[in-house]
């Protein structure tokens, strides 16, 4: 039987064709775990016209872009490029290339999103291992070495920066510990880069992952990957294929190298964004940009403090980027946070995992990092309690 071109087609059904006004959303200051306000210089960016993710502009365009990310993650590393996806995408991309079945993965968790580390270690097949922390502590780095000897894995895995507990796990020493033991090291620098000192090349770090709407002060949907040549190695050693097609790094090679051949289209307009944001960050330069991180945070404490608020993690490792604030008792956290979108149009989050009720989750990265916005806050805070 051949298939044939229907002369008649049926009748459209137009149930969900609803008559809507143009788009508006309301403006808020977002002072949570992220998004966070994107810098007005990167809104225009992303509303330029696209060209074509061939076209030789936008070519010279990826370099910018890899050359910038380079600076702000402070790495020679050749396979430094964004991923078209969430900080999720690239998370996975890291694990996606260097993990064949059977290999240790040892995850450092310490809150939310080292389950994340460990759940998708587990889908390529490693041989996951935990060491764990009460969420808002960190990792020693004795615990770290007895961990590698007990578990000998082939990838350490840590959060730098927890954005579920607002806690800071120095990464200092851990790359010569993961050298001695022949592992990779694996970093998650979603809520550090861009606005706390992250050294990928001097910590000797081999795989690392951002996004973009957090310190870069950019928009969801375009993340930063690199990794080391120990990590390279790695991948062009495996027996087995890279599981997931479009986080391939020897195929998106093919577009992020000097080939430059079609893979997926990229996402045009999320490029020209990140462009903006890190070539804002290179004019701030990034020790400015860190101590701003720093100025704005501390103050941040103080003023909670002068509120009768505290704050969950020990100072030595407290976050500049987020703080997790206690909710003191007899508050219902949730009617505040509500409160200050409904009444303020400001964001801050909830607790999350073993901090859900616990605390509030405030964030001052990039773009928002800033005096006046934490006056705003406090101003409102003050008012809803
Ligand atoms: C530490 C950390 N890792 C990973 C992610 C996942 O990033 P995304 O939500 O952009 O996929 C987040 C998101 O907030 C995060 O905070």
């Amino acid at each position: 039987m051949t298939l044939t071109p229907s002369t008649s087609t049926p009748a459209v059904d137009e149930t969900h064709r609803v008559q809507l006004s143009d788009l508006k959303m309301p403006t808020r200051l977002l002072l949570g775990p992220g998004p966070s306000n994107a810098d007005p210089a990167v809104l225009s960016a992303v509303s330029m016209e696209p060209i074509g993710h061939l076209d030789p502009a936008y070519l010279a365009l990826m370099d910018e872009v890899t050359t910038l990310m380079r600076y702000v993650w402070q790495t020679e590393n050749q396979i430094t490029f964004p991923v078209s996806g969430t900080g999720s995408a690239a998370m996975e991309a890291t694990l996606a290339n260097v993990v064949e079945p059977g290999d240790g993965v040892l995850v450092g968790v310490k809150g939310y999103f080292g389950h994340r580390l460990v759940d998708m270690a587990g889908r390529y097949g490693a041989k996951v291992s935990t060491i764990t922390k009460p969420w808002g502590e960190v990792f020693s780095l004795a615990e770290l070495r007895a961990a590698l000897e007990t578990h000998r894995p082939a990838v350490l895995a840590l959060v730098h920066a927890e954005t579920s507990t607002g806690a800071r796990q120095p990464l200092e020493g851990v790359g010569d510990l993961c050298r001695e033991f022949d592992c990779l090291l694996l970093v998650d620098t979603v809520t550090s880069m861009g606005g706390v000192p992250v050294f990928i090349d001097k910590w000797g770090v081999d795989l690392a992952y951002s996004c973009g709407q957090k310190g870069l002060s950019c928009l969801p949907g375009i993340s930063p990957f690199t990794m080391s040549s120990r990590a390279i190695e790695k991948l062009t050693g495996r027996k087995t294929q890279v599981a997931n097609w479009y986080l391939d790094v020897s195929l998106l090679l093919k577009y992020w190298g000097s080939e430059r051949t079609y893979h997926h289209t990229a996402p045009v307009n999320l490029t020209y964004a990140l462009r903006e944001a890190l070539r804002l960050i290179a004019e701030e330069g990034l020790e400015a940009r860190w101590q701003r991180h720093q100025t704005h945070a501390e103050y941040l404490w103080s003023e909670l403090a002068k509120l009768g608020l505290t704050c969950h993690v020990d100072p030595a490792y407290r976050l500049p980027t987020l703080t997790t604030v206690k909710i003191p008792a007899g508050v219902d956290g949730k009617a505040v946070t509500r409160k200050l979108l409904n009444d303020y149009n400001i964001e801050i989050g909830g607790g999350l995992g073993e901090l859900a009720g616990k605390v509030w989750r405030i964030g001052l990265m990039g773009y928002n990092s800033r005096k006046e916005n934490v006056d705003t806050l406090l101003g409102a805070l003050k008012e809803v309690l």
